[in-house]
């Protein structure tokens, strides 16, 4: 049982759940979706779902986890169990372990990318000119866009920088809260202070080529923010953008993701939840529009125009690797920016990983060797499945699709009706308000009960009317996606049986609380 774990201090939570809801989400995604939707257009939505969604079940995730931490249980199942006495209870729970691994299989993948990238401007590998499409055919090549199995001919530098990134996880992860704490504290300053670096760059770009007098700074940042002249309306009537947007702040906030559940499982009734978790989220918005906003889109349009801008993937590891080749000390702004990339990567994985070992400690009574061991092995095999099944990145497409989406909103409203109608909204609002150095608003009861599962369920139907029957297609045409889906729900299967058997135990008393 892992109830020795515990937050060296209040700036320790703080920093750790903002480490895990800071990552590629903000630097990459965020900016991606902002372009595809007009900037100013989706603020509207990005900003209704923040305040309606994002925020009030980030208090709950902040205040149900304490509640079962403090007796006795930090994962999902666990914790699920304290609060509803039903069977179901530690079985929707599950959720919140396979959330966070089933995104760590493919998140961490990039995360290597990244890493083997700062390594490349650092040595000059990836000095390759000023064209795009060198940029482009490196990048197809190291993803193993070629074919399935191609990373896994040689021994590719993508499949070592994965390993490297698998040995720093467990590394910090296996020492437990401490080493999560100690990453956070090292990681968020050293972010902060690379992207201010970066931004400042940015901004002093002007208009680097009088060629292109169009192509300035100020340009490049209304190009993200302003929104359309006319039609806004019309665009807001798109269900699409409102789906992108709530699932943005899911993403980015590590809400509905089975993380804050477990980091806020070991805070004692001391202390504070609501200002904390106002604060982890304020910053993870300061670094998603305040800094991963204007640094990438600005960037390549400056250089590139608007057409250069290319989707997440491409603005990531496409454009802007081709931007810095364009800016004086360009080797150096790109060794900073694809590290920065890389500490708000693993900032964010290992508190994917942490839900899982947490769970196997005091669900099957394993030691945090074992249970790291457990955990490991499963990771490993679904991070080399994706890297294997690498043309057209199929897998990792899926895997984001059922797990970087689809669970996260079933998690998310499982968490709004137990938390809000079966335990009930004035339980999670009395554990929040115990030790609170701010006050609870006075709307958050309705925002929780009402809005919250309105809000949520309306996108989430929606969602599933336009996305399913397209998922739905794709598996019947493409065998890849069809073995994902397998995969992934093969590990939520796994996941099933072991909450089984932690249910056992838990009822024996021999493992975990005998709560
Ligand atoms: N919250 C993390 C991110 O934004 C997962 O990347």
């Amino acid at each position: 049982m892992s109830n020795k774990d515990a937050w060296g201090s209040r700036l320790g939570i703080i920093l750790a759940v903002t480490g895990s809801a800071v990552g590629l989400g903000n630097f990459l995604r965020f900016p991606g979706l902002a372009a595809k939707y007009g900037g100013g257009t989706f603020m509207i939505p990005y900003f209704t779902a923040f305040l309606l969604l994002g925020l009030p079940i980030a208090y709950i995730e902040w205040a149900i986890a304490r509640y079962g931490g403090t007796r006795g249980f930090h994962s999902a199942p666990g914790i699920f169990r304290t609060l509803w006495s039903n069977k179901a209870a530690p079985y929707l729970g599950v959720l919140g372990l396979i959330v966070p691994v089933g995104i760590y299989m493919y998140y961490v993948f990039i995360e290597a990318w990244c890493l083997y990238y700062a390594w490349g401007f650092i040595t000059g590998a990836l000095n390759l000119g000023t064209d795009v499409a060198a940029y482009k055919g490196f990048f197809e090549s190291f993803t193993g866009s070629g074919g399935n199995g191609v990373l896994f001919h040689n021994f590719s530098p993508a499949l070592i920088s994965l390993l490297v990134c698998y040995v720093l996880n467990f590394f910090f992860v296996y020492r437990g809260i401490a080493g999560i704490e100690r990453i956070s504290r090292w990681g968020m300053p050293i972010l902060l202070v690379i992207a201010l670096i970066v931004l400042v760059r940015v901004m002093t770009l002007g208009t680097p080529n009088p060629a292109y007098p169009e192509r300035n700074v100020l340009n490049g940042l209304g190009h993200l923010w302003n929104p359309p002249q006319q039609g806004i309306l019309t665009s807001l009537a798109n269900a699409q953008l409102w789906m992108d947007a709530a699932g943005q702040i899911f993403f980015s906030l590590s809400v509905g993701f089975g993380v804050i559940i477990n980091y806020a499982s070991y805070l004692n009734k001391k202390d504070d939840i609501m200002l904390s978790a106002t604060t982890a989220a304020a910053g993870n918005e300061f670094a998603e529009v305040g800094l991963g906003g204007l640094i990438t889109v600005p960037a390549a349009f400056v250089f590139l125009g608007a057409a250069g801008i290319g989707g997440t993937f491409g603005l990531g590891f496409v454009s802007l690797p081709a931007v810095f080749a364009h800016m004086p000390f360009g080797q150096f702004f790109g060794s900073i920016w694809f590290f920065l990339l890389f500490i708000a990567a693993i900032t964010s994985s290992v508190s994917m990983v942490q839900p899982g070992i947490a769970f196997l400690e005091e669900g099957l009574n394993l030691n945090r060797k074992k249970s790291s061991a457990v955990l490991l092995v499963i990771t490993l095999v679904g991070s080399l499945f994706v890297a294997y099944y690498s043309a057209g990145l199929e897998a990792l497409d899926t895997m984001d699709f059922w797990a970087g989406t689809f669970f996260i909103f079933v998690l998310a409203l499982f968490q709004v009706v137990v938390a809000g109608w079966l335990f009930g909204v004035e339980n999670v609002l009395k554990e929040a308000a115990e030790g609170s150095r701010m006050r609870i608003p006075k709307f958050l009861p309705v925002v929780i009960k009402y809005v919250c599962p309105a809000f949520l369920g309306t996108v989430f139907v929606f969602w599933c009317i336009q996305k399913l029957p397209e998922q739905w297609a794709k598996m019947q045409s493409n065998p890849v996606t069809q073995i994902s889906v397998i995969f992934l729900f093969g590990a939520l299967a796994l996941f099933l049986v072991l909450t089984h058997f932690a249910v056992l135990n838990w009822k024996k008393g021999t493992a975990g609380s005998a709560a």
